[in-house]
Parts: C-alpha cells; structure tokens; sequence
C-alpha cells in the first residue's frame, strides 16, 4: 500500500480531487487497505447532529491491516523498536512476525479474563513495547481501548474509569522516568477504591517490585499470558464500531471521551503519516510523544505500523542521562523521521549546542514538530543544528480530536514557512470564521479556524454525552466544526495556528482546561475560589498562573502554595503544577459575577498597563490590589 504524494505538483492536483470529489477521492485510499467485507458507502455526513460516518457498513479489523497484512512480504521485517531509559539496557526489536504472535497471545489473555467485544479497557502503562501489545490486543478483539498517561493521578484515573465503566486495567509495577522511577500499581490501587466496575487488573513487572496484589481481582502480565496461543482470530468490526475513547480538556468541567471509530481513524492515521513523513521501506521512525497522547496513539502505533513501517519506542526522557540523548539515539538507531514536540526542542536548546554536535545525524531526513506553536528561534535551531539544513521540518497542526494531521508539510514536497503549519492535507477544508461565524476568504488575515467539511479520522462522539459532543465543537458555527484555535493565513495560503481561543491552556503541548484545574485547586482545604490563566512561558509555551483566595490571607504563603500544589498533583497529576499562585483577597468580576479572565492575563503577562476598559467591575480596588502584588 503506498499513498504517497511525490511532488508538490501532485500535491496540489489531488487536493483539488479531494475538494472536488471528496467520495472519489477517499473511495480510492479507502480500497488499498484490508476489509473483511468491503464498504458499500463512502460517506454520510452532517454537522448538526452531529452525523458522520466513513465507510459504511465495512467489516474490518485494524490488526490485521497494521500486522497481519504485512506479514507475507514482511514479516521479518522490523515493526517496532524500543529503547529503554537507561542507555546500557539492551533495547528490543520485534519484526511483524514477533508483534504478531504477542498481540494475539495477550489478545487471548483478554479474552481468557472475560473481555468482550465493545467492552472498556483502561490501560495505565510506562513506554514499554508491551503498551503496544496491549493497545493492539485490545483492537484485536473489539475491546475498546482508553488509555490513560501515567502521569495522572489516582483521582484522574478514577474519573475515567467511571466514566466509561471500564472492566479491565493493564498497568506495570512501577516505571523508569530518566535518574526517577515512579510507582504505577500504587497508584492504580488507590484509584480503585473509588471505582466499581473494574474486574481485573493486569500487572506487567517491569521494575521487579512487589505492589499491592489484591487476590481474586490482580493478575502478573507474565501468569495472564501463560499458556495462550500466538494466534487469535482478529475480531470482525464494523467501521463504524468504536475502536478507542481518549480523554482530553476542554473550556469546561471535567475532561471528556474522545471517541474515535475503527474504519475512518485506520484509513486517515495511515494516510497522513505516509504523506507527512514520506518514509521510505527500509527507513527507522521515531516519534518522541507518549502512547499516552493521541500523537503516540495516531504516529507511534497505527499510522506506522498500518503503513509496514518500522516504529521506535522511547521509554526514557530527553535529559538522561544528559541533553544528548535524543541525538544519541538517532545515530544508534540510524532515526530517519523524527517527530518531536517544540516544547522539547526548547527545553534542549537551553543546553547548549555541544549535546547535538556531539552526533552526526546523518541519517535524518524529514523533522516533525507537534503540540503547540513552534517560536521561530526554535524553528531555526531545529533546522540549522539538528536537521543541518538539509531536513525539512513539517510543523503538523492537529487534534486529539481530528484523529490525524490536519495542517502540514508533506515531507519535502511542500512550500516550508518558519513557525507555520502550511497547506491543508488533501481531504481537508479548513476555513476561518469571524466571530459571527462569516467565513474570511482573503488572505494575510487572522480567524477562527474552522473546518467545513469531515475528513476520516474526525471524532464521532463523545462517550456517553453526544450533546457536549455537539455543543464543543458543533454549535459555535452551524455546518462548521469548530476547532478551538486561532489562525492566520499568509498571501500563499499557508496558516499559522497562534493558540487556543477558548479557556484552554497548552503546557509543553499538553492540553488543560482553565475550570479543571480551578476545581482541582478549590478542593484544597483553604481554597475559597481562585481563578487560572496562561502565561508565556519560555520552555513550556504556556505556564499555569494561579490567583487564589483563601478564607484568610495565609501567613506563610510558601507553605500554603505547596499545599495547593499538592491538591493539584492529587487531583489531576504532576503535569498540571500550578507556576506560579498569587493569593488575592478578591477576583475582578462583573457585577453579574463573572471573572474577568482578559485582565487577569494581562497581569499575568506582565502587562498590567494594558489592561483596558475596568469600570464593568464590581470593585475595581481588587485590581489594584492584584497588580501590586503580581509575580
Ligand atoms: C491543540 C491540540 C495533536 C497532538 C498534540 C496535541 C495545539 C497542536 C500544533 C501546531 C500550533 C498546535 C492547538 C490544538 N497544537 N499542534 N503544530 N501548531 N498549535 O493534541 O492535546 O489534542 O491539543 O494543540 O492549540 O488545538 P491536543
């Protein structure tokens, strides 16, 4: 299967087919891949319901298209390579065949634990291959995976578990983060302890601890595979049949399912990655991200691995042992596409060029950026030292919510702008909106982005709510999806995404509601309210900047600010650590009761100059107040 788009010329000329005849146009990526009964409709569509589907009435499994399919022409070729966190640990390296037989034989341990097509599992796991094996195991048997980044807390564990009334958990005894390692079983115990549904654990010994075993309810990986067979009929799925749930923020209240579908995600991660990345047969790829995230879902697992490419796997982090451990991995691996996060290449840049001089990077050819807006500087550091000019970097605009890459460069084959995300992908029509939803059709202007019509990979719904499905991302703009994100585009067409438009922050690419960590910080015990903003943050993109009211004004404020933190990293996890907390005797509200966040951020960004029209306010000496003793 090679969908590959070899010039820009072609570029242009099959996005005009997507545009022209989206139903044409899908029909013919849609037939390469593997269907265990073909699809008689490509498409049926509205965004008031909203509706969509993609490849209606299609039977498929996506195993079997990313193992299976392969394993004539190569099954001894490498699927999946993992590098451990410690550099002296010997790394892993599975062909097709051995990913084959692991995902069928803990395949079959699901099924020997009870799991049944349509059934939840959460999967709670550090970057091991067996995180693969388990996803992929889970897809095998129409299990629908939800898995859960293994930074969040106990209580965030819960909420999604309950959510979606998991029966099953595959977790590890603990995991090795760079110089730190980290209990998981721990944590998944205390978070049981407030859930019902869940039957089974499964525990993977990947640190050689002894955790918390409960008896009748707490099984080893190694007891629950034994004795299974290395093959498993892939369960048939119809394409519209959910395949995972995702969890992810929003402006409001606590996070929500993303719930993506088996035909339509299979067909849109395989062909953005072809197209993004352009890999070649015998390349390594290596995308940096956590499983945890919907990139590691999209860009380390299916897209890959649907495509018969070999995937990398890091376990570790990029400062351990020191700043060169990206680059060392490239050499040793030879890393052909490497697909990072500009929060990580900022973090490295404070380190000093000698940690990539050190390395050849030779075997580099197309470098991916994703998560927030990459600065300039950034860019040009990644392009110049990293990529020694001879690499085009594709800065990839998307979504947990989109299932792929939106917004890109194909490999070398497109027009490449510092700090740009570029041309839409063919299938994809991205307009911007004023904000009384009138499309803006000139160039060089600024918008809402939106999207007019469905691409494969979109979300369906959102678990078991449609209506907030609807009232995110549906409502804003009638017959648009509304993506959150505000965004430019330049006299040749190609946008630049600025950042989220709504009560949204992105911290080192990880997507937070300001209302979720509000109440994560009004949980503390001597929290009255508080509200939450974002701040540029040089190596973040965003900080979290805290202003809190307390029932009285606390004596010793770095005792009280670590207490707060702490009922953060309870409620949510570790990632969402308030920067900085200012404590307030008052928020600025609007006589109706409403804080007024603009002028909060404006004194969050240092610019308490700039903070406009204050005479709405209830009590306008609170500003002030807030403004003297800023951070
Ligand atoms: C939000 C989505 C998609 C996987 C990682 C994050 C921001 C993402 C870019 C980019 C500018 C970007 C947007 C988007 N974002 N990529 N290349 N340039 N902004 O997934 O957690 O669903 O967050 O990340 O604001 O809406 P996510």
């Amino acid at each position: 299967m090679n969908l590959k788009i070899n010039s820009f010329e072609e570029y242009k000329e099959q996005y005009k087919r997507s545009v022209e005849n989206p139903d044409r146009f899908w029909d013919e990526i849609g037939k390469t891949f593997q269907w265990q009964k073909p699809y008689d409709k490509v498409l049926d569509w509205n965004f008031t319901g909203p509706d969509v589907k993609w490849y209606l009435n299609g039977k498929l499994n996506i195993t079997e298209n990313a193992i299976d399919r392969h394993l004539e022409k190569r099954g001894n070729k490498l699927a999946l390579i993992w590098e451990p966190n410690d550099p002296q640990e010997r790394f892993v390296r599975w062909t097709y065949r051995e990913l084959h037989g692991k995902v069928c034989e803990f395949a079959n341990a699901l099924k020997n634990q009870g799991v049944e097509k349509g059934d939840r599992v959460v999967i709670y796991m550090p970057m091991i291959p067996e995180l693969t094996v388990a996803v992929l195991a889970c897809a095998r048997i129409g299990a629908v995976h939800s898995v859960v980044f293994a930074g969040f807390s106990a209580r965030a564990i819960a909420d999604r578990i309950n959510d979606s009334k998991a029966k099953l958990v595959i977790t590890a005894d603990g995991q090795n983060r760079g110089a730190k390692q980290i209990p998981l079983k721990r944590v998944v115990n205390e978070a049981l302890e407030n859930t019902e549904s869940v039957e089974t654990v499964i525990v993977y010994d990947r640190l050689g601890w002894s955790p918390q075993m409960k008896e009748g309810r707490d099984i080893w990986w190694n007891d629950a595979i034994e004795g299974m067979e290395k093959e498993c009929e892939a369960e048939q799925m119809d394409s519209e049949d959910m395949l995972f749930i995702l969890y992810t923020s929003g402006s409001t209240g606590k996070p929500k399912g993303v719930v993506h579908t088996c035909g339509g995600y299979m067909v849109y991660a395989a062909y953005s990655f072809q197209n993004v990345f352009q890999p070649e047969e015998s390349d390594v790829y290596w995308c940096t991200a956590d499983v945890g995230w919907i990139t590691g879902h999209s860009y380390i697992i299916y897209g890959p691995l649907i495509s018969g490419a070999t995937t990398m796997m890091f376990e570790g982090v990029p400062t351990y042992p020191d700043a060169g451990r990206f680059w060392q991995i490239c050499d040793k691996h030879g890393v052909n596409q490497f697909y990072t996060a500009p929060t990580a290449i900022r973090a490295l840049m404070g380190k000093g060029e000698d940690h990539v001089l050190s390395y050849s990077l030779d075997s580099l050819k197309v470098l991916g950026t994703v998560g927030e807006p990459i600065n300039e500087e950034a860019w040009r550091w990644y392009y110049n030292l990293v990529g020694k000019e001879r690499c085009p970097i594709v800065d990839t605009w998307w979504q947990t919510e989109t299932g792929g890459i939106m917004l890109s460069g194909l490999g070398k084959h497109s027009p490449m702008k510092p700090a740009h995300a570029g041309l839409p992908l063919p299938g994809v029509q991205p307009v911007l909106l004023d904000n009384d939803g009138n499309e803006i059709t000139e160039n060089e202007k600024e918008g809402l982005l939106c999207m007019k019509f469905p691409w494969p990979g979109i979300l369906r719904t959102t678990y078991g709510d449609h209506e907030r499905c609807r009232n995110t991302y549906f409502a804003a703009f009638k017959n648009h999806y509304f993506t959150g994100d505000g965004a430019k585009r330049d006299k040749d067409g190609l946008y630049r995404v600025i950042g989220r438009v709504d009560d949204v922050i992105n911290v080192s690419g990880h997507r937070f509601g300001t209302a979720e960590i509000e109440e994560a910080i009004n949980a503390n015990k001597n929290v009255v309210e508080s509200a939450v903003v974002g701040y540029p943050h040089e190596v973040k993109g965003q900080g979290i900047y805290a202003y809190v009211v307390c029932d009285k004004m606390p004596e010793d404020e770095d005792d009280a600010r670590s207490s707060i933190v702490g009922t953060v990293v309870d409620e949510i996890g570790k990632i969402a650590k308030p920067e900085k907390i200012q404590f307030v005797t008052g928020l600025p509200k609007t006589r109706s009761g409403k804080i007024m966040r603009r002028i909060l951020r404006k004194i969050a960004e240092g610019e308490p100059d700039k903070l406009g029209d204050t005479s709405t306010l209830l009590d306008p000496d609170v500003v002030e107040d807030i403004v003297k003793n800023a951070k």
